[in-house]
C-alpha cells in the first residue's frame, strides 16, 4: 500500500520535502511506501531546485485536495489564505494535513481541529514551530504525563539573528537590520518576525498544547525587539544579562487551581506572552545565538529539558514535514480498518484557556531613565518606586547622554500594574525627562 502525497507549495519547505521523498535510502523504510502523488504550484514554468516528473505539477490546488485518491494534503505555501481554505476542503474529504502553516494554526485551529475531529482525520504541524527541532511531538508524547510549568523559547531566528549581532558588534537595530535584509537573514518586510507575530503564534500553539486548551491569539502579549537599543544591550552585559526576544507560556505558581478547573484547563494564572527579555548570562537561554531557535520546558516530574537547533530553513522544516507524513502513514498501516484517531495525535482540545493580563505578571524589570542631574532625583525615584510596591535590586547612574544623567534600575519580582504605575508617576516628575526603555528580566 502506498500512501498518496498530495504536496502544496514546491518553495524552500516543499522542495525539501520532495527532496527527502524521493530519496529514501538509509531513512526509516516506511518512506517508500510513501509517494508523492500531485505537486500544487503557482507556476509551471518557474525553475525548480527539485526534479519532479512534469505531469505531477499542476497549478489547480483545489483538484489536489479533492483528490480521491489523494491520501495526506501537505500545506507548505504559508500564509493564512488560500491555506485555510484548502485546509478545510482537504478535511471536507477525508485528507490528513500535515502543515508548516503557524498562522493558520493559531488563528484558525479551533475551526480546523474540529472539522478534523469531524471528518476523522489528522492534523499534523511539527514544522510550524521551531522548524526542524521536534518539539509538538515531545509535548503531545513523551512530555504528555507531566504538568507543565512553563515553556520559555527563543523561536524566531530573524530576531535572534539580529539581537546576537546586536551583542556581539555593538549597532543599532536598524542598521543590523538592514545588513540581514541584504544577506537574507530577514525578509524583505520583516514586520511578522521583528514585531513578534511570529513568535506569537508560535507560543499561542506551544502553549494551547502544553497547558491543553485553545489559546485566542489577541489575548497573547506581544511585543517585539524594535525598540531594543545598543545602549541597553550594553547596561544589559554589564549587569549580566543578554537581550533575547522570548515566547513564553507560565503558570503562575502562587494561584494554585483546584482539580476542577485543571480538568477544564481553566488556568486563570496562564500568561502567554512575547518581549524582548534581560536573560542572565548563565541561563541555557543566554547562549542559543544566531538563528538558531530553543524551547525549554518545565514542568512535574521532568524539571527542566531543552530542545535546540534549526528553527527554518529547507532541509530541517522538511526534516518535521516527513516525520508528520511518516507518523500518519505509520498510524493509518497499523490500524488498517478502523477509524478510531489515535490519541496521542489528534487533538482533544474543546474549551479556550483563560489568558491573564499581563498587568497581573510577577516578573522583574529593567528600565532605563533620562534625568535632569540634580540633587535627590534618585530619592524621588525610591520613593514613587516604593509607593506602588516596587522593590529594587540595584540601581546605577554610569553615563551622560546629551547632557541629561542615565539612570538604570533593575527590579526584584514586582506586579506589573504596580511597576507601571510606578512609571506614571516618575514620568509626571520634572526632573525626569523620559523613560526611553521598559524590558522585563527573566
Ligand atoms: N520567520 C521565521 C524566523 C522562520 O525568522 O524564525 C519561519 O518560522
Amino acid at each position: 500500500m502506498a500512501f498518496k502525497i498530495g504536496l502544496l507549495g514546491l518553495g524552500t519547505v516543499g522542495t525539501g520535502t520532495a527532496r527527502i521523498l524521493q530519496e529514501p535510502a538509509n531513512r526509516h523504510p516506511l518512506l517508500k511506501e510513501i509517494e508523492i502523488y500531485r505537486v500544487g504550484v503557482r507556476s509551471l514554468t518557474k525553475p525548480r531546485e527539485v526534479q519532479l516528473p512534469p505531469e505531477l505539477m499542476s497549478t489547480d490546488l483545489e483538484g489536489i485536495v479533492t483528490d480521491p485518491a489523494v491520501d495526506i494534503v501537505v500545506e507548505v505555501i504559508g500564509g493564512v489564505e488560500p491555506a485555510r481554505a484548502l485546509m478545510l476542503k482537504a478535511i471536507a474529504h477525508g485528507k490528513h494535513i500535515v502543515t508548516a502553516n503557524k498562522a493558520v494554526i493559531a488563528r484558525h485551529g479551533d475551526e480546523i481541529f474540529t472539522a478534523a475531529e469531524e471528518a476523522g482525520v489528522y492534523v499534523m504541524l511539527e514544522a510550524a514551530v521551531g522548524g526542524g527541532i521536534p518539539v509538538i511531538a515531545p509535548l503531545k508524547q513523551c512530555l504528555g504525563v507531566n504538568v507543565i510549568d512553563s515553556i520559555i523559547g527563543i523561536v524566531n531566528g530573524t530576531t535572534n539573528y539580529i539581537l546576537t549581532r546586536m551583542q556581539t558588534e555593538g549597532g543599532e537595530f536598524t542598521d543590523i537590520l538592514a545588513d540581514a535584509q541584504q544577506l537574507g537573514y530577514a525578509e524583505a518586510d520583516p514586520t511578522a518576525d521583528i514585531d513578534g507575530w511570529d513568535a506569537a503564534d508560535k507560543i499561542a500553539i506551544l502553549a494551547s498544547l502544553a497547558f491543553a486548551g485553545r489559546i485566542k491569539l489577541p489575548d497573547v502579549h506581544c511585543e517585539g525587539i524594535r525598540q531594543v537599543s545598543a545602549v541597553d544591550i550594553a547596561y544589559a552585559q554589564k549587569l549580566g544579562f543578554v537581550i533575547k526576544l522570548l515566547a513564553v507560556a507560565q503558570q503562575e505558581k502562587k494561584a494554585v487551581v483546584d482539580t476542577q478547573d485543571l480538568e477544564k484547563g481553566n488556568f486563570q494564572s496562564l500568561q502567554v506572552r512575547v518581549h524582548p527579555t534581560l536573560v542572565p548570562q548563565t541561563h541555557p537561554l543566554a547562549s542559543v545565538s544566531g538563528v538558531y531557535n530553543a524551547i525549554l520546558v518545565e514542568g512535574e516530574p521532568i524539571g527542566q529539558v531543552m530542545f535546540h537547533g534549526p528553527g527554518a530553513g529547507s532541509g530541517p522544516t522538511a526534516s518535521a514535514v516527513v516525520s508528520d507524513i511518516l507518523n500518519i502513514a505509520a498510524v493509518l498501516k497499523s490500524a488498517g480498518e478502523a477509524k478510531q484517531l489515535h490519541p496521542l495525535l489528534s487533538c482533544i482540545h474543546q474549551h479556550y484557556c483563560q489568558i491573564a493580563p499581563v498587568s497581573e505578571l510577577v516578573t522583574r524589570f529593567y528600565a532605563r531613565f533620562l534625568t535632569q542631574d540634580f540633587p535627590g532625583v534618585i530619592g524621588h525615584l525610591g520613593t514613587s518606586f516604593g509607593k506602588h510596591k516596587v522593590s529594587l535590586e540595584s540601581i546605577v547612574q554610569t553615563g551622560y547622554h546629551e547632557n541629561l544623567a542615565e539612570i538604570v534600575v533593575v527590579t526584584h519580582d514586582v506586579r506589573e500594574g504596580n511597576f507601571r504605575q510606578a512609571l506614571e508617576e516618575i514620568s509626571a516628575l520634572e526632573a525626569v525627562d523620559s523613560i526611553p526603555s521598559i524590558l522585563r528580566v527573566l
